[in-house]
């Protein structure tokens, strides 16, 4: 509705200048008026909207007052419309029966009798319009009520949570004993499955309420205190609900209003998340428990990659000088031996060469050792009996070994042969009985075992799957720590002092055990002794018992042509000198090539004698081509170190440096 309108005087005075007037005394006020010239019209404007009406009395005595009574009668609740009846002269109520009769029809009506002071007129005129201003701000809270009821009506209805209003009902003694359904939406009605009458009590309807709920519902009446629970509802079946119950109504309504949510599928999915959390963090744990294990696991197997690796390269550089070496002291060893056998010189000169001798004959074995460490020395790997090795081998241990300390042998009966070669396991066994020794300088206790065993897979020593022999060579000695342990078969490792060890003895046992198949462990600790473990595998071949074919007694003469081939001039030069002394005719050549040209203008030749790795053809090409042409041809390999590659097994080798009776004894076992 427009203000203007809604606040506006509408006046009906129908005689003389009255409603000029008045509507001049009302704009000096500051009221805007309308003028009705008969009481229809006013009833017109009233329909559209009006402040308060001034009417005379004169101006309703003859007028039909029905519409006016209607329009009144129809008014809403909040309106009760204000007007002003101007009456005559001396027609107060009192004495004005007519007027009272308008005080019936028109209600909220204020009489001003006639002549009025005009500011009378004006205030009474105020006082109306504030009247009805009061109804008007009442009608907006009416509206405003009307509009939150609306709201709460349909929030009621439609909300899925269950809501519903109670009324306590105490006993005497103040305890709660049932409640009274004021109101309950269909949300409660559907979550609790009853069927509410307002107005009844949950016994009148044939339900004993629960004595728990009865309580907390209590509580908030009396205490107007609200609560908030998540709790199990048993009446309901298996049912977990948040309840939300306040106070509402007067102090002493004892109205609890309930809210109230099944939470079962939460409760139950919060459960399940509880559970896969839990399960979560138990895997978790093993995981970080399998994650510590396999790390350590990795960094282990890495270290043992590095160290392997490290002992790999150190391998071949050690190869590679003691090949070099090999061929030094080839013709050093050759030449001093055939001085020393022909007896040359004076007394002091022959023992000058016996010197020289014996330290070439020191460097043979030191390098013997570094190509051992390299595996890279030439085996002759056949099946060995090692319990009669070992037990052979005692009376040499126990001499070196002095009276201090006390040897043990403990070997399997029944043990099987072993792929080995005989001559580097002694030097082995003994190697290792004087690191025992050394390590029990106040004497003690050296046991060497040996038992069959069968290794599988991840085996400490890293061996492949199979029989096995387990030797055992356990001293009572000093022990080693963990870093000495770590690096003792690194070749030049030594503990002992500057020209006692050369740090070599446990590279060659560990090379040795490697380039059979074998391996070999090492279990220490200091003061508790140390144990060697050997492993070599195990052979189903019969062991060579063929006695040793003895040396030839004297060199014959006239044997025939020997082919001999070298690349190193010097190894060829004593080599061939060699080959002179025991009677051959000597056919010298640098390589395979020039081996067959020579060939070619020779003719047959009953001894080859040649190096394996040379420039061009190998030794045992150059071995099969001649062999093609005349079989009957004797081939001897001399090489530097295992070259195992391309030799075949049958044919023989003489390691070098070699002095004249390793050659000649090689050269009668052809
Ligand atoms: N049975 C043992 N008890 C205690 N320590 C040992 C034993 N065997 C070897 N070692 C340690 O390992 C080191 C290396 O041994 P290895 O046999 O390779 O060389 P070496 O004995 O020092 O020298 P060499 O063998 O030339 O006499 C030794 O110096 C010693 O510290
Ligand atoms: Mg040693």
């Amino acid at each position: 509705m427009i203000a203007a309108l809604s606040e506006r005087a509408l006046i009906l005075a129908p005689s003389g200048r009255d409603a000029a007037i008045a509507a001049a005394l009302l704009a000096e006020a500051g009221l805007s008026a309308v003028i009705s010239r008969t009481l229809p019209d006013l009833v017109n404007e009233l329909a559209e909207g009006a402040g308060f009406a001034i009417l005379t009395e004169e101006a309703l005595h003859t007028a039909n007052l029905q519409p006016l009574a209607q329009w009144l009668e129809a008014q809403p609740d909040w309106s009760d419309f204000p007007f002003v009846l101007l009456t005559q002269k001396g027609g107060g109520l009192e004495r004005n029966p007519a007027a009272r009769r308008f005080l019936d029809t028109l209600g909220n009506v204020t009489f001003l009798e006639r002549p009025f002071h005009p500011t009378t007129l004006v205030s009474l005129a105020q006082s109306a319009l504030r009247g009805r201003r009061r109804q008007y701000e009442a009608r907006a809270r009416l509206d405003d009520l009307h509009r939150g009821a609306t709201k709460y009506r349909s929030l009621f209805e439609s909300i899925e949570a269950g809501f519903c209003i109670i009324t306590i009902v105490f006993d005497d003694n103040g305890q709660p004993v049932d409640y009274i359904f004021e109101e309950a939406n269909p949300a409660f009605e559907r979550q609790t499955g009853l069927s509410i009458d307002q107005g009844k009590s949950m016994r009148s309807m044939g339900t004993t309420p629960s004595q728990h709920w009865l309580d907390i519902y209590g509580k908030v009446a009396t205490t107007r205190q609200p609560v908030r629970m998540e709790d199990h509802a048993e009446a309901l079946g298996d049912v977990w609900v948040d309840v939300y119950a306040f106070p509402v109504g007067e102090c002493d309504a004892a109205q609890v209003a309930v809210l109230f949510n099944d939470i079962s599928a939460r409760r139950a999915m919060e459960l399940a998340l509880r559970e896969s959390e839990e399960r979560l963090r138990a895997l978790n744990e093993t995981l970080e428990h399998r994650v510590i294990e396999r790390t350590s696991a990795l960094e282990k197997a890495q270290a043992a990659l590095r160290q392997s690796q490290k002992l790999e390269s150190m391998g071949q550089l050690t190869g590679g000088v003691a090949h070099d070496f090999n061929n030094l002291l080839t013709p050093i060893v050759g030449s001093l031996d055939i001085l020393q056998r022909r007896g040359v010189g004076t007394d002091r000169e022959r023992r000058l060469i016996d010197g020289a001798i014996q330290s070439a004959e020191r460097a043979r074995t030191l390098v013997q050792r570094l190509l051992a460490f390299a595996r890279r020395q030439p085996l002759q790997a056949t099946a060995i009996d090692l319990a009669a090795l070992i037990r052979n081998l005692a009376g040499l241990i126990t001499s070196t070994c002095g009276p201090r300390i006390w040897l043990a042998i403990d070997i399997d009966e029944h043990l099987p042969s072993a792929r080995a070669d005989a001559n580097q396991i002694e030097m082995a066994l003994l190697n290792l009985a004087v690191n025992a020794r050394d390590a029990m300088p106040d004497g003690g206790k050296l046991t060497i075992s040996a038992i069959e065993e069968h290794v599988s897979d991840g085996h400490s020593a890293d061996l492949a799957e199979g029989d096995y022999i387990h030797v055992r060579i356990a001293d009572t000695g000093l022990g080693m720590d963990a870093k000495t342990r770590a690096k003792a078969i690194e070749p030049f490792f030594t503990t002992k002092g500057v020209g006692q060890g050369t740090g070599l003895g446990l590279s060659m046992v560990h090379g040795l055990a490697a380039q059979l198949g074998g391996g070999l462990t090492i279990e220490s600790a200091p003061g508790a002794g140390t144990t060697v473990h050997l492993w070599l595998p195990v052979t189903s071949a019969v062991c060579d018992q063929s006695p040793p074919i003895p040396m030839p007694a004297e060199p014959r003469v006239q044997r025939g042509t020997a082919l001999l081939v070298d690349d190193e001039p010097l190894v060829r030069t004593s080599t061939a000198d060699m080959l002179i002394e025991l009677g051959y005719r000597v056919i010298e050549a640098t390589c395979a090539e020039d081996a067959l040209s020579r060939l070619e203008q020779a003719g047959v030749v009953e001894l080859l004698v040649t190096d394996h790795l040379m420039p061009g053809m190998t030794g045992t090409d150059l071995a099969a081509t001649i062999k093609l042409r005349s079989p009957d041809t004797r081939v001897l390999i001399i090489s530097g170190y295992a070259e195992v590659d391309g030799i075949s097994p049958d044919m023989q080798r003489l390691a070098k440096p070699f002095k004249q009776s390793d050659l000649a004894l090689s050269i009668e076992r052809l």
